[in-house]
């Protein structure tokens, strides 16, 4: 079975990527729901209900484990699929926790009581729906204690991005964190909370300047994606990866393509 790695389009790519080549020997099975994105302007009980689906389906491929790549999927979905009981042998995680514990410097899973860190105040960029769900600041407050939390929920950015427009990314990305500026003139680090907004990070940064640590999650995940596999190995991905689409899968290879510069083919779900 192969490991997958769902996203609302293609934006969870990024973390595709970057899971790619931290574990060389991993099959991953990526689902994009094309057909349904964005989520990030959806109400919360449509983005769970796309998203339990979605995992469903992958389950039914033969991933056991799936990581929702989607920001918005995770804030909204992540804790309801997990508190409310798993099939047996089936993992869902998210992208927030390997994010948190860079942030707090906490090593990889390490549950203890939150404590104070250095870090205090911390911009967040995601979607109106990630901003809404508040799902960052209830994982942070799990781990730290103390931090000033700024969201700001960055509209049309996603669109921009699929839609391949660079310039209006560029520019919607510099009035956000103008906009976030004003609210918090001096934040010490920004999580770009979408799995999109890596591909803008430049952007964001010289917005930001170089004094704020930006972090932002392909790699993060990928690592802590390496811890979890080799606790539990029997979740490792053997054959049946490949790209599957809710969406029409020819346009959908094509945008693919394009978005990670290298050949990629969709079939549909
Ligand atoms: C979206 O579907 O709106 C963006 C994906 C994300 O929140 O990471």
């Amino acid at each position: 079975m192969a490991v997958g790695i769902f996203d609302s389009g293609l934006g969870g790519l990024t973390v595709l990527n970057a899971a790619q080549q931290r574990l060389p020997d991993v099959d991953f099975l990526y689902f994009g729901d094309n057909a349904h994105a964005p989520y990030g302007v959806r109400d919360a009980e449509d983005v769970f209900q796309l998203t339990r689906r979605a995992v469903e389906t992958m389950w039914a491929h033969g991933c056991d484990l799936v990581i929702l790549a989607c920001n918005t999927a995770s804030a909204a979905a992540l804790r309801r699929m997990q508190e409310g009981g798993l099939p047996p042998g089936k993992r869902v995680l998210g992208v927030f926790v390997p994010l948190i514990e860079a942030l707090t410097e906490r090593q990889w899973g390490d549950n203890s009581p939150p404590r104070e860190v250095d870090v205090k105040h911390v911009a967040l960029f995601a979607t109106p729906a990630t901003v809404a769900s508040r799902a960052f600041q209830r994982e942070l407050a799990f781990r730290a204690i103390g931090v000033d939390v700024e969201a700001q929920s960055c509209g049309g950015v996603v669109d921009a991005i699929e839609d391949g427009d660079e310039i209006l990314a560029e520019a919607l990305v510099r009035s956000h964190v103008d906009a976030l500026k004003r609210k918090m003139p001096e934040p010490q680090a920004a999580i770009l909370g979408c799995t999109h907004y890596p591909l803008m990070e430049d952007c964001f940064q010289k917005a930001l300047g170089p004094d704020v640590k930006v972090f932002s999650q392909g790699e993060l995940v990928a690592e802590s994606l390496a811890h979890y596999l080799d606790r539990h190995p029997d979740m490792m991905g053997r054959g049946a990866g490949g790209f599957l689409t809710s969406g029409d899968a020819t346009r959908v290879s094509d945008r693919a393509t394009q978005f990670l510069r290298r050949e990629i083919t969709f079939a549909a779900a």
